[in-house]
Protein backbone atom coordinates (compact mmCIF):
# COMPACT_ATOMS: atom_id res chain seq x y z
CA UNK A 1 0.00 0.00 0.00
CA UNK A 2 0.83 3.75 -0.84
CA UNK A 3 2.29 5.78 2.01
CA UNK A 4 3.96 8.70 3.31
CA UNK A 5 6.51 8.93 5.94
CA UNK A 6 8.28 12.00 7.88
CA UNK A 7 12.34 11.63 8.06
CA UNK A 8 14.30 13.86 9.87
CA UNK A 9 17.89 13.92 8.39
CA UNK A 10 19.57 14.66 11.85
CA UNK A 11 21.51 17.54 12.41
CA UNK A 12 25.15 15.39 13.08
CA UNK A 13 24.66 14.27 9.39
CA UNK A 14 24.30 18.28 8.20
CA UNK A 15 27.32 19.10 9.92
CA UNK A 16 28.87 15.91 8.52
CA UNK A 17 28.09 16.27 4.98
CA UNK A 18 26.15 13.43 4.66
CA UNK A 19 22.72 14.91 3.78
CA UNK A 20 23.46 14.06 -0.20
CA UNK A 21 24.32 10.42 0.89
CA UNK A 22 21.42 10.07 3.11
CA UNK A 23 18.80 11.29 0.53
CA UNK A 24 20.22 9.29 -1.88
CA UNK A 25 19.65 5.92 -0.40
CA UNK A 26 16.18 7.19 -0.06
CA UNK A 27 15.91 8.03 -3.86
CA UNK A 28 17.92 5.00 -5.05
CA UNK A 29 15.38 2.87 -3.29
CA UNK A 30 12.29 4.49 -5.04
CA UNK A 31 10.61 6.27 -2.58
CA UNK A 32 9.89 10.07 -3.86
CA UNK A 33 10.77 13.25 -2.22
CA UNK A 34 7.08 15.04 -1.47
CA UNK A 35 8.45 18.00 0.40
CA UNK A 36 11.65 18.92 2.22
CA UNK A 37 12.87 22.06 4.00
CA UNK A 38 16.07 22.63 6.03
CA UNK A 39 14.85 24.03 9.78
CA UNK A 40 16.18 24.08 13.12
CA UNK A 41 13.82 22.46 15.77
CA UNK A 42 12.86 24.97 18.48
CA UNK A 43 12.35 23.65 21.92
CA UNK A 44 8.88 24.04 21.28
CA UNK A 45 8.44 21.50 18.15
CA UNK A 46 10.69 19.11 20.29
CA UNK A 47 8.53 18.41 23.05
CA UNK A 48 6.12 18.10 20.30
CA UNK A 49 8.26 15.91 18.38
CA UNK A 50 8.81 14.21 21.08
CA UNK A 51 5.78 13.59 23.33
CA UNK A 52 6.17 10.44 24.22
CA UNK A 53 9.79 10.66 24.98
CA UNK A 54 9.79 14.17 27.54
CA UNK A 55 9.80 12.40 30.61
CA UNK A 56 12.52 9.83 29.49
CA UNK A 57 15.94 10.22 31.45
CA UNK A 58 17.51 10.49 27.78
CA UNK A 59 14.64 12.86 26.86
CA UNK A 60 17.09 16.37 27.65
CA UNK A 61 20.33 15.20 25.67
CA UNK A 62 18.23 14.22 22.67
CA UNK A 63 16.85 17.19 22.74
CA UNK A 64 19.72 19.69 23.08
CA UNK A 65 21.63 17.66 20.11
CA UNK A 66 17.91 18.19 18.36
CA UNK A 67 18.13 21.54 18.39
CA UNK A 68 21.64 22.35 18.10
CA UNK A 69 21.51 23.22 14.29
CA UNK A 70 19.75 22.77 11.12
CA UNK A 71 18.00 19.41 9.75
CA UNK A 72 16.78 18.47 6.52
CA UNK A 73 12.65 17.50 7.05
CA UNK A 74 11.03 15.65 4.29
CA UNK A 75 7.83 13.56 3.39
CA UNK A 76 8.88 10.61 1.31
CA UNK A 77 6.13 8.68 -0.28
CA UNK A 78 5.91 4.86 -1.78
CA UNK A 79 4.72 1.33 -1.29
CA UNK A 80 4.70 0.31 2.31
CA UNK A 81 6.89 3.90 2.70
CA UNK A 82 7.30 3.98 6.68
CA UNK A 83 8.35 0.31 7.06
CA UNK A 84 10.79 0.78 3.94
CA UNK A 85 12.14 3.55 5.46
CA UNK A 86 12.40 2.43 8.96
CA UNK A 87 14.38 -0.65 7.29
CA UNK A 88 16.71 1.43 5.40
CA UNK A 89 17.60 3.48 8.40
CA UNK A 90 18.59 0.69 10.59
CA UNK A 91 18.27 -0.11 14.13
CA UNK A 92 18.48 2.91 16.81
CA UNK A 93 21.68 2.07 17.56
CA UNK A 94 24.37 2.91 15.18
CA UNK A 95 26.76 0.70 16.86
CA UNK A 96 24.34 -2.56 16.70
CA UNK A 97 22.62 -1.58 13.53
CA UNK A 98 23.10 -3.84 10.48
CA UNK A 99 25.89 -2.75 8.05
CA UNK A 100 24.10 -1.70 4.94
CA UNK A 101 21.85 0.68 7.23
CA UNK A 102 22.18 4.36 7.17
CA UNK A 103 22.82 4.26 10.80
CA UNK A 104 24.87 0.76 10.31
CA UNK A 105 27.30 1.60 8.07
CA UNK A 106 27.41 5.99 9.71
CA UNK A 107 26.69 6.44 13.62
CA UNK A 108 28.05 4.84 16.21
CA UNK A 109 25.39 6.45 18.48
CA UNK A 110 22.21 6.29 19.69
CA UNK A 111 21.70 10.41 20.08
CA UNK A 112 23.61 11.02 16.61
CA UNK A 113 22.28 8.11 14.75
CA UNK A 114 21.40 10.57 11.64
CA UNK A 115 18.31 9.90 10.37
CA UNK A 116 14.82 10.12 12.49
CA UNK A 117 11.99 8.45 10.58
CA UNK A 118 8.24 7.76 11.76
CA UNK A 119 7.33 4.10 13.64
CA UNK A 120 3.99 3.72 12.33
CA UNK A 121 0.93 5.22 9.76
CA UNK A 122 -0.28 7.14 13.36
CA UNK A 123 2.71 8.87 14.04
CA UNK A 124 3.63 9.98 10.26
CA UNK A 125 -0.02 11.40 10.41
CA UNK A 126 1.15 13.57 13.47
CA UNK A 127 4.53 13.96 12.86
CA UNK A 128 3.68 15.26 8.59
CA UNK A 129 1.54 17.60 10.27
CA UNK A 130 3.50 19.04 12.72
CA UNK A 131 6.22 19.20 10.13
CA UNK A 132 4.71 20.74 7.15
CA UNK A 133 1.20 21.94 8.37
CA UNK A 134 0.18 23.89 5.13
CA UNK A 135 0.16 20.63 3.69
CA UNK A 136 -2.38 19.56 6.34
CA UNK A 137 -4.53 22.31 5.39
CA UNK A 138 -4.44 21.47 1.79
CA UNK A 139 -5.37 17.71 2.09
CA UNK A 140 -8.07 16.31 4.27
CA UNK A 141 -6.40 14.89 7.31
CA UNK A 142 -7.18 11.22 6.97
CA UNK A 143 -5.22 11.25 3.96
CA UNK A 144 -2.07 12.86 5.16
CA UNK A 145 -0.24 9.18 5.82
CA UNK A 146 -2.29 7.10 3.26
CA UNK A 147 -1.71 7.93 -0.26
S1 LIG B 1 12.02 3.92 23.07
O1 LIG B 1 12.02 4.30 24.50
O2 LIG B 1 12.42 2.53 22.85
O3 LIG B 1 10.73 4.25 22.42
O4 LIG B 1 13.12 4.83 22.45
P1 LIG B 1 13.85 4.64 21.06
O5 LIG B 1 12.86 4.36 19.98
O6 LIG B 1 14.98 3.66 21.21
O7 LIG B 1 14.47 6.06 20.85
C1 LIG B 1 13.63 7.19 20.71
C2 LIG B 1 14.48 8.37 20.30
O8 LIG B 1 15.36 8.72 21.37
C3 LIG B 1 16.71 8.69 20.93
N1 LIG B 1 17.53 8.11 21.99
C4 LIG B 1 18.44 8.79 22.68
N2 LIG B 1 18.82 10.06 22.64
C5 LIG B 1 19.77 10.44 23.52
N3 LIG B 1 20.37 9.65 24.39
C6 LIG B 1 20.02 8.36 24.47
N4 LIG B 1 20.61 7.58 25.38
C7 LIG B 1 19.00 7.88 23.60
N5 LIG B 1 18.38 6.68 23.41
C8 LIG B 1 17.49 6.85 22.43
C9 LIG B 1 16.76 7.88 19.68
O9 LIG B 1 17.78 8.32 18.81
C10 LIG B 1 15.37 8.10 19.10
O10 LIG B 1 15.35 9.25 18.29
P2 LIG B 1 14.44 9.27 16.96
O11 LIG B 1 14.54 10.68 16.46
O12 LIG B 1 13.04 8.88 17.36
O13 LIG B 1 15.07 8.31 16.01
Amino acid sequence: MAERTLVLVKPDAVRRGLVGEVIGRFERKGLTIEEMRLRTMDAALADEHYAEHVDKPFYPPLKEFMTSGPLVAMILSGDQAIEVVRALTGATDGRKAAPGTIRGDFSLSNRENLVHASDSPESAKREIALWFPERAKLVDLGQLCDL
